[in-house]
Parts: C-alpha cells; structure tokens; sequence
C-alpha cells in the first residue's frame, strides 16, 4: 500500500514510520511512504502557504493553490486515489473506517495546519474528511499518523500473528479481555487461575465474558453495535443486576 502524505511539516512523520512495526512493514515491502512539502508548491517568492481569512476574524487560513498543485502534481487532476483531509470536522474515525481505508492501494492524505485550509481545497480537491477525536489539535499530522498506524498493521503479513487484528479491541465490536503475562504472582496480585489451566475452551468462554464485562462497564455504548449470542445477552442481563459502585474493580 502507497501513502502520500501532502504537509508543512514533513520532518515530523520520519521519526514515527522509521520505527518498529512500521519501519519492518517497509523494509518487507508491504507498505511506502511519500512525504510531500507543500511549500515546494507555493510559487511566490516567500513560498507564503497561508493568508488572512476573508471576512476578518483571527488566525490564517491555507492558501488553495500550494495545496491543489501539490496534490495534482503527485495524484493526478482529478487524483487517481482517495484524498483525506484531517480535520475536526470529519467523520469520526473508528476501527472500521480503518478496515475500509486499507482495502486501498493507494491513499492521499492532507495534513491541515492553522485555522483551517481553504472551503475549496474541502469541495474540489479531497474526497473524503476525517477526525480522530473531538478535540482540536494544531494540525493534522498526528491525526495522519493515528490514521496511517492504525490501516498498516491490518494489512497482511504486518503483524506477526495474522488473526491479531480479529481480536483487538473494537474488532469485534467490544473491548478486548484483560492480558496478563509472566511471572504468575507480581507484588501480591496472581494471574487468573484459569488462564494457567490450559483448558483452552474454558480460557475461551472466560474471555468472552471478560470482553463483555468490560465493555458493560467502560463502554456500555459499544453494547448496541455488537453481535450478541443468546449466551452472551444472558450474561450481561446477569451483569446488570450488579449496582453501580461494584462496577469499578481497580484495586480490587
Ligand atoms: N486537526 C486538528 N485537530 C484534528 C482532529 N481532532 N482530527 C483530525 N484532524 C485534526
């Protein structure tokens, strides 16, 4: 998979995708960067990316030609590939949207700066807008990297275990189940006895119930969306007879 990342500041995504699991997702190939400055494409003398906003009020604006030219000199007029601008005015980014989105083989992404970037580069030029939260940041190159890490490891081959990505947290629509590694007791507080056991089927059904238990009480939302079996309806209808301030176990 191919990414063009359209930006004011290249040099803040090399540190991230030149490390672990993205840097191998590179060297086997599976996946390429390529950062675009879009001040190379700002023709005047300064190479001036942003101006006033018309109608007055406060901050700048990104000026519309550096960023069409930059994106239709890589991509093509009109681009050959999806083009997303990060901005906090785009759909809510999920796990599934990033299931979608590496489906791609190639994707343009357009990282905003400033007060925004021109409504025309948003009619014209990109087809699709996304936000990673309802917070503002200062621009869109974290949300391009939350976006970016979040598509490479469901691309096959990336991760070592390739089922992993079935069993993340919102993979299935619930919060993963808890995880515990060696040693078996660490300062007083033992592992489950049921994770020792060995009984892999027994292991199976306390984590679904640990996914369901933990999803009733951090994200009882998520509840709706997830596909349910008779079993599992059963014990959550047994979970809500539990009061309020059993639901918190930290500590316990
Ligand atoms: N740019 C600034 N804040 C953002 C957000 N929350 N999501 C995407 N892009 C942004």
């Amino acid at each position: 998979m191919r990414f063009e990342i359209f930006t004011l500041f290249p040099e803040v995504f090399s540190p991230y995708l030149e490390s672990s699991i993205i840097q191998k997702a590179q060297d086997l190939e599976l996946v390429e960067f390529h950062l675009h400055n879009i001040r190379k494409w700002a023709i005047d003398k300064h190479h001036i990316t942003d101006d006033e906003p018309y109608g007055g009020g406060g901050g700048m604006v990104m000026k519309p030609e550096p960023i069409f030219a930059a994106v239709e000199d890589i991509l093509g007029s009109p681009p050959d590939c999806p083009v997303i601008l990060l901005t906090p005015q785009g759909r809510l980014f999920t796990q599934e949207i990033a299931w979608e989105l590496s489906q791609y083989p190639h994707i343009g992404l357009l990282a905003g700066r400033y007060e925004g970037v021109d409504e025309r580069v948003r009619k014209h030029l990109v087809s699709d807008e996304i936000s990673i939260g309802d917070y503002v940041l200062t621009g869109g190159e974290l949300p391009a990297l939350v976006v970016l890490d979040a598509i490479i490891r469901l691309l096959p081959g990336v991760l070592g275990d390739p089922m992993a990505p079935l069993k993340d947290s919102h993979a299935n629509g619930l919060l993963e189940y808890p995880h515990y590694t060696r040693p078996s007791t660490f300062r007083g507080w033992s592992v489950p006895e049921i994770l020792r056991s060995g009984n892999h089927a027994e292991i199976a059904r306390w984590r679904r119930a640990q996914a369901l238990k933990r999803t009733w009480q951090r994200r009882p939302d998520l509840l709706k969306g997830a596909e349910l079996s008779a079993e599992d309806k059963e014990f959550l209808s047994n979970l809500d007879e539990i009061k309020d301030e059993d639901k918190d176990d930290r500590g316990a």
